[in-house]
């Protein structure tokens, strides 16, 4: 197995409505990936999917070797996920939350007792476990909430948009406490955000969703090189190796890929593109289609942005 998590094609439809259209991504072990994406463009359909909640119309996906589809139960087992709910219980203390969930998970007396330490600590909880949950900051019962998914030492967890309804020094905060409690634990983390600071801060990986659709997957820093840079993708025939060349050394070209039929051109900030056609067909080059990749990446980080400002 080389892949936490691997998605093929999968989509789910909800009647007319595509909501997860044929999207495909691979997810290193032991890495933060984080699903960016505007309102309804996807991100919990997904986790639905691979946590085998919910049927694919088409595709198919594996979570840690096992088929969400056939085997959801053994998926759910390696797995943990924070989702719409917090699934703690308001009247118990944080102590006796994390102690009923170790139980439902069958750890010993002795192994509940050392694991809710460890991870306590490490959100800086400990001092207050005796604290009734109900009065406490909606950034605590997420910090809880997250100690309660990695009780059972999941290998992937699943964190729908931790940090919504926080304000920006509990995001803050949530976001350092959860780095604390993943890192160096080897366990794969899936989380959703509409927040670009977030998922550059937390994220080896980053895949931008919207309409369905997955739009880009790479680092946070190709994020930020796309989202300044335009990308033109041409696609024709008549690409040689002296033409990509000649391409790269034009002015405002910061790279040039060439997959089969496909030429992906980004060019560096506030560059004109505007020579490139002309300057392709003056080669020799059979132009069938020409797509400016800027808009639709852009869309979704105008779209983000707004909601960031809040
Ligand atoms: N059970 C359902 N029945 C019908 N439509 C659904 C269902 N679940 C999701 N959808 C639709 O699928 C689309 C994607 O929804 P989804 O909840 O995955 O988006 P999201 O990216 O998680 O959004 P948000 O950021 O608001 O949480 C939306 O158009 C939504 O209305
Ligand atoms: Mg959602």
């Amino acid at each position: 197995m080389d892949y936490a998590i691997q998605t093929k094609k999968i989509s789910k439809s909800f009647g007319q409505i595509k909501a997860v259209d044929q999207v495909s991504f691979e997810v290193q072990p032991g890495t933060i990936f984080g699903f960016l994406g505007p309102n309804g463009s996807g991100k919990t359909t997904t986790i639905r999917l691979l946590l085998g909640l919910l049927e694919p119309t088409e595709g198919s996906s594996n979570v840690m070797g096992f088929d969400p589809l056939s085997e959801g139960q053994k998926v759910r087992e390696n797995c943990g996920a924070l989702l719409e709910h917090t699934g703690l219980y308001e009247r118990l203390t944080a102590l006796e939350n994390l102690d009923f969930y170790g139980r439902v998970w069958h750890l010993s007396s002795e192994e509940r007792k050392n694991r809710i330490k460890e991870l306590l600590e490490k959100v800086d909880l400990y001092n207050r476990r005796d604290e009734i949950v109900k009065g406490w900051s909606r950034g605590m019962k997420q910090k809880l909430a997250v100690s309660r998914v990695m009780l059972h030492r999941p290998k992937v967890i699943f964190l729908d948009e931790p940090t919504a309804g926080l304000d920006p020094v509990a995001s803050s905060a949530f976001r350092d406490d959860l780095l604390n409690l993943v890192q160096h634990s080897g366990v794969t983390v899936f989380l959703t955000t509409h927040n670009l600071t977030e998922a550059e801060k937390l994220c080896q990986q980053v895949g931008v969703i919207k309409n369905g659709k997955l739009i880009m997957v790479g680092s946070p820093d190709e994020l930020k090189l796309l989202k300044r840079s335009a990308v033109t993708e041409i696609v024709g025939s008549g690409f040689t190796d002296g033409l990509i060349t000649s391409i790269n050394q034009l002015r405002g070209i910061e790279s040039v890929v060439l997959q089969d039929h496909h030429l992906r051109i980004t060019f560096t900030e506030g560059a004109d593109s505007s020579f490139l056609v002309p300057f392709l067909v003056q080669q020799g080059v059979l132009i069938e289609e020409v797509r400016k990749g800027k808009a639709s990446l852009e869309d979704v980080f105008l779209t983000m942005m707004e909601e960031e400002n809040d």
